[in-house]
């Protein structure tokens, strides 16, 4: 069964309290998404390998660490689009996918529409979705990254519903979630409760 980590940071805390609040406009509500993940990259990167690289100082030569591993960050559109500056701003050595899903709104099943992704064989792949509800969208992309060679796999969400989670566990054993909190539960119209509402839109004043 794969891992959930939620975070427990209080500055993750505190700026999801004003993700929540109807009263927070779009420009504020994306900056915080992008501060989120920001924030949450520092337990999702944990594991990621590193190679010695020495360095002159300007007093002595260090023995030092760098990235090793090829990362490719795949947000699911559109609203995993929103965690993706938050991402590359610590992470800008990453590749960028894309793939396009929607839920349809009466049976809440996943509709593919676009998939660019670079070859994922040998990447750590972070896949990006703030919102975790029946966790149909992200399991679909998850099979869609393995049909392309895709081996490791990280999820990070802002959200997530606990019937997403074990969705998701069900779908993808392998896959590590990370989140910055886990709610209550869905709606009867699949909407994570209390939640953020449609994320989004909220992202990108759709009415
Ligand atoms: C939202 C969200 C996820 C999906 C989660 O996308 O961004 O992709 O719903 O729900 P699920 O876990 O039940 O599949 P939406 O379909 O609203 O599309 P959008 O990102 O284009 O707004
Ligand atoms: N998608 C959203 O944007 N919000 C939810 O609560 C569930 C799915």
């Amino acid at each position: 069964m794969s891992k959930v980590i939620e975070m427990d940071h209080p500055l993750v805390k505190h700026k999801l309290t004003y993700v929540r609040s109807i009263s927070t406009e779009s420009w504020h509500f994306r900056d915080l998404i992008n501060e989120i993940t920001y924030l949450m990259l520092y337990e999702s990167t944990r594991n990621l390998t590193t190679r010695t690289k020495r360095v002159q100082t300007p007093l002595a030569m260090a023995k030092c660490q760098v990235m090793e591993e090829e990362i490719i960050v795949v947000p699911i559109l559109r609203a995993g689009l929103g965690m993706m500056d938050g991402f590359l701003r610590l992470v800008p050595m990453a590749k960028v996918g894309y793939i396009g899903l929607y839920r349809d709104e009466d049976s809440l099943e996943p509709v593919e529409y676009y998939c660019k992704v670079p070859d994922p064989s040998e990447a750590t792949v972070f896949v990006l979705d703030p919102m975790l509800a029946t966790g149909g969208s992200v399991s679909a992309a998850i099979t869609m990254l393995k049909k392309q060679g895709a081996k490791r796999i990280k999820f990070m969400s802002i959200l997530a519903a606990p019937e997403g989670i074990k969705a998701l566990q069900n779908n993808h054993p392998d896959v590590k979630i990370f989140t910055a909190n886990i709610d209550k539960r869905l709606n009867e119209n699949g909407y994570i409760m209390p939640g953020i509402g449609d994320c989004g839109d909220r992202l990108y004043f759709t009415p």
